[in-house]
């Protein structure tokens, strides 16, 4: 099978192809390197190209004969969404709209979706099943909301099936090294709490110690970043049989707050994490937790790196690997060093 992987140079992305050659399937990627890199797409085909150029859209689609389409390419920082509207619709909700138009021209009709946790916005419980309101509180959750309720619309009138992916915290690295989460800024938690430990920063500020939480910071649903490679390669065969389309969360379950995630990190890496204790930052949920029995029961989706050190440890082997290959000092154990704790202003 020929896979068009569209954000195949993302950090997400970059790790799907990285599968899907492990698989031998022909894979194409399609990205604009606005955020992506050329080296992490391997043996693929790579084409360098944007949404928004319908024509090369055109020409990418004539020259190979896809039987799905995975679309990983997308703005993703919510804080910029509100100040950048403009930016967020046109690349999220445009981009895919020529997308899927270009798809139906060339009759190519299995599309695999990368939404997130954003569409539910502040949650009425938890955990959290797919059937939740939809209340998407920023122009991210809105621009992935917008898509997949236009999925059901397209399904039903040009009988295209697509599977959209609800990602709660997507996190780690595959596990030899060989690929990293390399966002430009960052702004993840994880990926900053190892830039502290590895001296990369000076602290990880916590945004807000006085939610309603066991230790007044905001809890996460952190999953691995191969388990989300394994369901999207567990939905492309699901939509080969697929009579209609769908939607899946993608989580563990279980939650971490934030001084949770720094003391494994802390025990992971051997490292002293200081801590600026800050303001909430505008639009966090207190808690998000994922239901996603619908998945593991429907495609019997069995995540592997559930475990919140292992995921740690991968992003830490991977920043490591970048590090040398920057040839940047690659940190030390200072685990001898008293933590820092200050409340900043
Ligand atoms: N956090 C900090 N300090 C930081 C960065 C994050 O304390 O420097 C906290 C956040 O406030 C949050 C937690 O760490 O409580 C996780 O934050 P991330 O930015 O890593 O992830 P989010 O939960 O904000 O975002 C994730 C996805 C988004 C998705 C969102 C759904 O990355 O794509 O969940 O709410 F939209």
């Amino acid at each position: 099978m020929k896979i068009l992987i569209v954000g195949g140079a993302g950090y997400i992305g970059s790790h799907m192809v990285n599968w899907l050659l492990r698989d031998r399937y022909d894979v194409v990627v399609y990205d604009d390197l606005s955020s992506g890199h050329r080296d992490a797409v391997g043996e693929s085909i790579f084409v360098e190209g944007s949404l928004l150029d319908v024509e090369k859209l055109q020409v990418l689609f004539a020259t190979h004969q896809f039987d799905a389409v995975m679309h990983f390419s997308a703005k993703i920082e919510v804080g910029e969404s509100v100040k950048l509207p403009d930016v967020y619709y046109t690349n999220n909700v445009v981009g895919t709209i020529n997308l899927l138009h270009v798809m139906l021209q060339h009759d190519v009709k299995r599309f695999i979706f990368s939404s997130t946790a954003a569409v539910y916005g502040q949650p009425e419980h938890v955990p959290i099943q797919e059937n939740h309101p939809k209340n998407p509180c920023n122009p991210y959750g809105k621009s992935k909301w917008m898509i997949e309720q236009m999925l059901e619309d397209y399904d039903r009138a040009y009988g295209l099936r697509s599977i959209s992916l609800r990602y709660f915290n997507a996190a780690g690295a595959h596990p030899e090294g060989i690929l990293a989460e390399r966002h430009d800024p960052e702004t993840h938690l994880i990926p900053l709490v190892l830039q502290a430990a590895a001296g990369k920063r000076e602290a990880i500020t916590v945004f807000g110690n006085d939610y309603p939480t066991h230790d007044g910071t905001c809890i996460r649903d952190y999953v691995h970043v191969m388990d989300l490679c394994q369901a999207h390669a567990l939905a492309l065969e699901a939509l080969s049989s697929r009579a209609s389309s769908c939607v899946y969360n993608l989580g563990n379950g279980e939650g971490f707050s934030v001084n949770e995630v720094i003391a494994v990190a802390r025990s992971v890496t051997h490292c002293d994490i200081p801590v600026i204790y800050g303001e909430r930052r505008e639009g966090d949920p207190s808690v998000l937790l994922a239901d996603a029995s619908k998945i593991k029961s429907e495609l019997a989706w069995k995540p592997r790196y559930s475990e919140l050190s292992v995921i740690v440890g991968h992003a830490w082997q991977s920043l490591l690997s970048v590090n040398r290959m920057n040839s940047d000092s690659v940190p030390t154990s200072n685990s001898s060093k008293e933590t820092t704790i200050v409340k900043e202003d």
